[in-house]
């Protein structure tokens, strides 16, 4: 076994793989996985606000092996977890979405891929079978949403994903500080830094420059937020997201939502299911945990519509609260990136195999014979 495979193996959670992808990993690289908005206020809670929940497990409930399949509106899939889109992910390994992609059809999970990946729609069509999404940002040309959707469908993705909360890009003042643009580009400071990520660096003087591959873009290096300004329409409504669900005509999600009365309007707008995020923290600073609104949510809208929750879960017990709570599956991306940084196609296998094994075990001290069964008599909240 070599040495980066050994040190996966000691990965036991995903602070050891955040912590093997930041050495691994250029700093501008690493931190433009790892930051949020502002003072990531809402980045801390999202995590944090799991505390304010806790497991009344059953005993002796002849639990023999959980059953963890989940079946949702687009998807069957093998485990209740989804891998959430997330951009650029050349960015962090060579290998990429490419690798991001296999390690979830290994596993049986749902793959989200973002309309700025780095591969193509149709190079990850190609790759994996189906359970794969595709995440759509809204452009200023209609034509090019048009043509994306078309594309995605061809490519054989199985449902749409609306994110709803990047009208303009967050406030995230580490990529600043660090001179990061896509591509990278190296004034003196980078390349110091460079130099201490022997790996990575590598993989960025052997490989074609990263570029979002949906779009054949072959423009300047620039910052996320200066393309998201140029390229993205900031006043999109509920109206456009008909027009974008009628181009669709399948199974559809809205991603970024945090208030029941936006899940109401999902809801007429004709789509099957909500991610309650805020991103990953990167957006609003300020905005809510999605933890904590799963059940106003449930409650408002009641259960035919499906509910995906993300932000802040990086533990299997984070996952059982969620669904206890309300929510019929979850989502993440930040543990899978962290693999993927320290070790390509291993490292995200090993986030996502540490995730499965956690449930397995988790879901028999819990009590629970199926994904299916947990409920909210499993789950108790702090007083506050
Ligand atoms: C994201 N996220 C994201 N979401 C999306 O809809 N399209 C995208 O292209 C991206 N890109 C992206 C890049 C990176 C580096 C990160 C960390 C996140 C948000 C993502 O899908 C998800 O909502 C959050 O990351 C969930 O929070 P955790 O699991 O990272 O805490
Ligand atoms: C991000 C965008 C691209 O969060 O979704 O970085």
């Amino acid at each position: 076994m070599n040495g980066a495979m050994a040190k996966l193996d000691q990965c036991l959670n995903m602070d050891d793989m955040r912590a093997l992808a930041k050495r691994r990993a250029h700093k501008m690289v690493f931190d433009y996985i790892d930051g949020g908005a502002d003072d990531e206020w809402t980045l801390k809670q999202n995590s944090r606000a799991f505390e304010n929940y806790s497991l009344h497990y059953k005993v002796l409930a002849g639990v023999g092996q959980p059953d963890l399949t989940l079946s949702l509106p687009g998807a069957q899939a093998n485990v209740p977890f989804i891998l959430a889109p997330s951009a650029g992910n050349r960015l962090f390994h060579k290998a990429g979405e490419r690798a991001v992609a296999k390690a979830a059809q290994k596993i049986g999970a749902i793959y989200c891929l973002s309309t700025l990946s780095s591969f193509s729609i149709e190079a990850i069509g190609q790759q994996i079978a189906t359970p794969k999404w595709f995440q759509l940002y809204v452009w200023k040309d209609r034509g090019l949403v048009r043509d994306m959707i078309a594309r995605a469908k061809a490519a054989g993705f199985s449902a749409l994903i609306l994110t709803a909360d990047l009208p303009t890009h967050g406030n995230r003042e580490r990529d600043p500080k660090n001179g990061f643009t896509i591509p990278p580009s190296m004034g003196v400071r980078q390349i110091l830094e460079a130099l201490k990520r022997p790996a990575w660096t590598w993989d960025y003087l052997t490989s074609e420059p990263v570029r979002f591959a949906n779009l054949m873009d072959k423009g300047p290096a620039q910052s996320l937020a200066q393309f998201v300004h140029d390229q993205l329409d900031q006043s999109f409504t509920w109206d456009d997201a008909e027009f974008i669900l009628s181009e669709w005509n399948g199974p559809s999600y809205v991603k970024g939502l945090v208030r029941a009365d936006d899940g109401v309007k999902a809801i007429k707008s004709g789509f099957e299911g909500i991610f309650i995020s805020n991103h990953g923290g990167r957006q609003l600073d300020g905005a809510p945990a999605p933890i904590g609104l799963v059940e106003t949510m449930r409650d408002r809208l009641g259960d035919d519509i499906t509910l995906i929750v993300d932000g802040g879960i990086r533990r299997a017990t984070d996952m059982l609260k969620a669904k206890a709570l309300g929510a019929d599956a979850v989502s993440f991306a930040r543990p899978y990136l962290y693999g993927l940084a320290a070790a390509g196609e291993a490292g995200v296998s090993r986030a996502l195999e540490l995730f499965y094994s956690a449930l397995l075990r988790d879901m028999v001290l819990l009590g629970a014979s199926s994904w299916q069964g947990i409920d909210g008599r499993f789950v108790g909240k702090k007083k506050t």
